[in-house]
């Protein structure tokens, strides 16, 4: 029995039956050539809809390319010879009983290629508005470049589109649509979300005209509407044809709101659209994108496609962090339709399978990290921090081991457990050794400042305990444990050591170091605390307060064994998110980081909206600045321009962290074959600890 029997349960949109309401969303994954569709996209899409997604949209195309292209890697609708590869596509996506939707689109003012190739943007109303790009001070040099990879470093030029480009952009996306008709797909998207061409035109914000395009909800939907219906006279009155809107933009007052939506989307169904898939955008991508397009709330949209439904007859598609418990709420509640689970779905291509079998538990979960979407601001494959396989999809199945080994883990992070078992499914024999009475290792810790990490932690526990692999908690290994179990392989994932600082007072009592800070808050170690917080943790250990994420979180807001004035060293990924727990938590926080940026690395999205938290909650961000002398009441610093200053502090702590494996030498030195893996070998997050367990578990 499914867990999510609406989810699980048919749609239809105008002649298409749909297995599920699952939608996989448009992701662009970069990897068209010349504007053909490439095997290795195919096989991307194939395995979604092999998975069991109801309806899998591609990442967008270009109806005109190169002209009002995005990228150079996209696909491209604008010519009969692209049909082919499409074709290829479709029959394939066909040959695993799944159905494909292209997305199509004219970029307007984000059209890269247009400016690499010195066309000006179209767009609605040349607009002179500066955008606040204070975010960029937390990119490094090659990022800034690498964000200009398409434009190849052009500033942009904008036109306002004319009547005759309006007529021209219609045509193009009707001619678009035939072709991808004639490859055989089974539906088509209008994109008209996302700051591009047909959504400049439907937001108030965007759209300052006076003529017959702009003004009134009617005049601004006036281009959309025009295109669905040239559209719906190529492709006849059976095709299905869904639209993309706004359902909210995120920004300076006066852009488009969830009623403004709704009205949009009544003209697009009288234009005769058969759904909207009701998305949102941010106006300022550098303040904002963590809201739109892609946003860090669960179900954050839900409300926009509730108001959209209310208003129209046809099928709404929701979208934005919909987990399976909120999509099915969503849909029983007759909020939407569909759903659109995006992310889920890089993270996990067999998502709509396994929610149909009622097996929700063995989802691999997003972790809302941004890794993938980080790759697309530099025109590159969108790359999964828990899935190595996307863009890869031949690393996704295990090959089984044609002569099964001894293998012993040791250490039961992310590294460790993904290893284990990727191994055990290969047919290894495994044993993972475990200092500590959990599995999890430092993601158990990160999960106090970042919730979303602990449900990869819960996918991992769960498919270890369904796995043949031994898991010994609460066994720390040492050589002599290790080579008692004749292993062949070992594999060291012991995680990162998070070392106090080298200057003077790095010893003083106030000074913690990340494992230090870790002990205190999960209850594992040595604390470095005193005796009244020691007896206060003591209980709680007791309790099983601390092996609880969202109690810690919570109780930590009213007493936490750190004074009021909190210096941390370190503006890495780790310090950043510390600081903002701390400050969250009434603490007066300085983040002192010796580098320009803060936050790295982080992926880039979600580094400019912690960095923008962090502001906003107080912490004080010195970059550039080195620590010369920690005392009992003050932390000496010295900033950029040489200045020294003394900032008070009742606790000091050090979000530093080098590679960990140090077991692998004496190891080896025992005659063991070993590898290392994860922090252990070199300080690479949850990316790092899953993708260097499938490449050492592929060479088992
Ligand atoms: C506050 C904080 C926030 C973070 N936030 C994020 C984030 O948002 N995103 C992100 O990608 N990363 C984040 N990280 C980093 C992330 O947690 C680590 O990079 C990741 O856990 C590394 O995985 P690993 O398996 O290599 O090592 P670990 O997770 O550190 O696991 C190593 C394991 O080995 C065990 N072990 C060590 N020695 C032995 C031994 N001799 N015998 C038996 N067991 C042993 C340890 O007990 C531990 O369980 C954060 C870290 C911290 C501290
Ligand atoms: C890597 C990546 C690429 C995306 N590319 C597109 C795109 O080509 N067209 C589009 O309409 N949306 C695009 N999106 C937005 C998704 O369609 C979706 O709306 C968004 O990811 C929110 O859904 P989710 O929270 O379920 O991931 C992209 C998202 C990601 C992660
Ligand atoms: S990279 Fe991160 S955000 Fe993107 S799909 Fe994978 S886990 Fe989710």
């Amino acid at each position: 029995m499914p867990d999510h029997p609406t989810l699980t349960s048919p749609g239809r949109i105008n002649s298409l039956v749909l297995p599920n309401r699952i939608v996989m969303p448009a992701m662009d994954m970069n990897l068209s050539d010349g504007g053909h569709v490439t095997e290795r996209e195919i096989a991307h899409y194939v395995a979604r809809a092999a998975g069991g997604t109801g309806l899998v949209i591609m990442g967008t195309g270009a109806v005109a390319w190169p002209v009002g292209a995005t990228s150079p890697h996209q696909p491209a609708y604008s010519d009969d010879r692209y049909v082919e590869s499409l074709a290829v596509l479709v029959d394939a996506v066909h040959a695993v009983g799944g159905r494909i939707c292209p997305q199509l689109c004219h970029h307007g003012k984000t059209a890269g290629v247009d400016t690499a190739e010195g066309r000006p943007l179209l767009v609605p109303s040349v607009l002179h508005d500066e955008l606040d790009l204070t975010a960029l001070q937390d990119c490094t040099m090659d990022e800034l470049m690498g964000l200009a990879t398409v434009t190849q470093g052009k500033k942009p030029t904008y036109r306002e589109a004319t009547d005759e480009d309006l007529a021209w952009a219609v045509e193009a996306f009707a001619d678009a649509a035939g072709r991808v008709q004639a490859a055989g797909a089974d539906a088509l998207e209008i994109h008209a979300a996302h700051g591009y061409l047909l959504s400049t035109f439907l937001s108030p914000g965007y759209n300052r005209r006076t003529d017959a395009w702009g003004g009134s909800v009617e005049n601004r939907a006036r281009l959309v509407c025009e295109v669905v219906q040239a559209v719906r006279a190529r492709v006849g009155p059976d095709f299905p044809v869904i639209v993309r809107i706004n359902g909210h933009e995120y920004g300076p007052d006066g852009g488009v709101t969830a009623a403004d939506a709704a009205l949009q989307a009544r003209c697009i169904e009288a234009a005769s659209a058969d759904a909207i898939h009701v998305s949102a955008n941010a106006h300022n991508a550098f303040a904002d994108f963590t809201k739109g397009s892609l946003p860090a709330t669960v179900a954050q949209y839900r409300e926009f496609a509730r108001t959209v439904k209310a208003a129209v007859g046809i099928p709404v598609i929701a979208v934005g962090r919909l987990v399976p418990e909120q999509a099915e709420a969503a849909l029983v509640a007759g909020e939407c339709d569909f759903v659109a689970m995006g992310r889920q779905q890089l993270a996990d291509p067999d998502l709509a399978g396994k929610l149909a079998r009622g097996d929700a538990a063995a989802v691999r979960p997003c972790i809302n990290c941004y890794v993938c979407v980080e790759q697309n601001f530099f025109d590159g494959t969108p790359r999964c921090a828990v899935n190595p396989a996307l863009g890869h999809e031949e690393r996704a199945a295990v090959v089984p081991a044609t002569t099964p080994k001894r293998v012993v883990v040791v250490g039961g992070g992310p590294a460790g457990c993904e290893v284990a078992r990727r191994a055990a499914l290969a047919g290894h024999h495994v044993t993972l050794l475990e200092r500590s009475h959990r599995l999890g290792g430092t993601v158990r810790f990160s999960e106090l400042t970042t919730p979303d990490n602990g449900r990869i932690v819960r996918w991992l526990d769960h498919e270890l305990g369904r796995s043949t692999v031994d898991v010994r908690l609460g066994t720390e290994a040492s050589v002599a444990t290790v080579t008692a179990l004749s292993p062949d392989v070992v594999v060291v994932a012991t995680g990162a050591h998070r070392p106090r600082p080298t200057v003077p007072g790095a010893d003083l009592p106030h000074v913690r170091s990340g494992d230090e800070m870790k002990a205190m808050i999960t209850g594992e170690g040595d604390a470095k605390v005193g005796f009244a917080a020691r007896a206060a943790l003591t209980v709680g250990r007791a309790l099983r307060i601390t092996d609880d994420a969202d109690r810690v979180r919570s109780l930590s807001k009213r007493w936490m064994p750190v004074g009021r004035r909190v210096v941390v060293l370190g503006g890495s990924l780790v310090g950043l998110e510390l600081a903002e727990f701390l400050a969250e938590r009434g603490r007066t926080v300085t983040l002192v980081e010796p580098g320009p940026q803060v936050g790295l690395p982080m992926a880039m999205p979600r580094r400019w909206t912690a960095v923008g938290q962090a502001r906003t909650l107080g912490v004080e961000v010195l970059r550039n600045t080195e620590v010369i002398e920690i005392r009992p009441d003050v932390v000496v610093v010295r900033g950029p321009e040489g200045d020294e200053r003394s900032i008070p502090a009742t606790d000091v702590v050090a979000a530093l962290a080098a590679p960990g494996g140090d077991l692998a030498e004496p190891l080896r030195a025992a005659g063991l074959d070993v590898r290392v893996i994860g922090d252990a070998a070199a300080v690479g997050y949850i990316d790092g600890a899953f993708h260097t367990a499938w490449d050492v578990a592929a060479t088992l």
